[in-house]
């Protein structure tokens, strides 16, 4: 994998741009005129955007141009003529889904909180990608499908985990194995949308949920975000430990600021 600052060419080869505007980053998949379809180079750019985030940055939002968030996997890299750019047809091994897996992974980090903002179509690796942010805001037209199974084959860009976390193991395997497409009423009763508004009013949701993020102090908010994301697998003496662990060393930097 590359190093060193991304380029203008691999931000167009993986269809995506990136703005950073002081502590927060905005992704947006960039394709429209194909729903964002995500390529190898998307997931691997993805992990280069986690990898060279600048230092500063609290929020990443990522979001999706046109219609759609995503259509999920380009089905063409499915087939012999392939994508121009993208490694061809060919067998794979699990080192070459973990390169992918890595565009994903990341978005769980302490130190940030990523938020999907999420209208039309999500589909697949879209579903996927909305799942690996912590929040989801979504537009009331939402979408949400995980179609691999309708493809031969399994969720596998870290998508299963948070799914099962969220709607549970029967609602995750129901929603996989049916493919079925989960509507806006029934994402929000689900768990899968922290919040559903009008598609014009995606944007400004987002925006307020960033401010009121962004209203936290930064060990605060990565201390709870670390308490959160580990108390799923903790019992509640190791949970109970982890809130003591991270409020004495929050207690102990405030006094150290106070201090002359
Ligand atoms: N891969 C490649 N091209 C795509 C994809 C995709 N996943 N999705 C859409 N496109 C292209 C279409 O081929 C079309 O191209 P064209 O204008 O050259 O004909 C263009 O994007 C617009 O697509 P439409 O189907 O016309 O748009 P519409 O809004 O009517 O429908 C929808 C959108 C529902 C997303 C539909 O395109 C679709 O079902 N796409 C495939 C979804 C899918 O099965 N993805 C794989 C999931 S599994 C995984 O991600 C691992």
């Amino acid at each position: 994998m590359a190093d060193g600052p991304i380029t203008d060419a691999e931000f167009q080869q993986a269809g995506l741009r990136l703005a950073v505007d002081g502590a927060v980053a905005t992704i947006t998949l960039a394709r429209p005129e194909r729903r964002n379809a995500l390529t190898f180079s998307t997931w691997r750019t993805l992990a280069r955007i986690g990898d060279t985030l600048p230092d500063g940055v609290r929020v990443v939002v990522v979001r999706g141009e046109g219609p759609a968030f995503s259509a999920g996997i380009d089905l063409r890299l499915f087939t012999a003529e392939g994508v121009p750019g993208e490694d061809a047809l060919a067998p794979r091994d699990e080192e070459f889904i973990r390169g992918l897996q890595a565009g994903y992974l990341w978005l769980r980090r302490p130190d940030i909180v990523s938020i999907a903002a999420v209208q039309g179509h999500a589909i697949g690796g879209g579903f996927q990608l909305a799942l690996a942010c912590d929040l989801r805001v979504v537009a009331d037209d939402v979408k949400f499908a995980m179609k691999e199974p309708a493809l031969g084959i399994v969720p596998d860009l870290t998508g299963t985990k948070p799914l099962v976390d969220i709607v549970g193991v029967p609602r995750a395997m129901e929603l996989c194995l049916t493919t079925r497409t989960v509507f806006a009423d029934e994402a929000a009763r689900l768990g899968l949308a922290e919040l559903v508004v009008p598609v014009a009013d995606l944007g400004k949701a987002v925006d307020d949920l960033v401010a009121a993020i962004l209203a936290v102090r930064p060990s605060t908010a990565a201390a709870t975000k670390r308490l959160l994301r580990a108390a799923p697998g903790n019992t509640l003496e190791e949970q109970s430990a982890a809130e003591r662990r991270e409020q004495v060393a929050l207690l102990n930097e405030h006094i150290r600021e106070q201090s002359p």
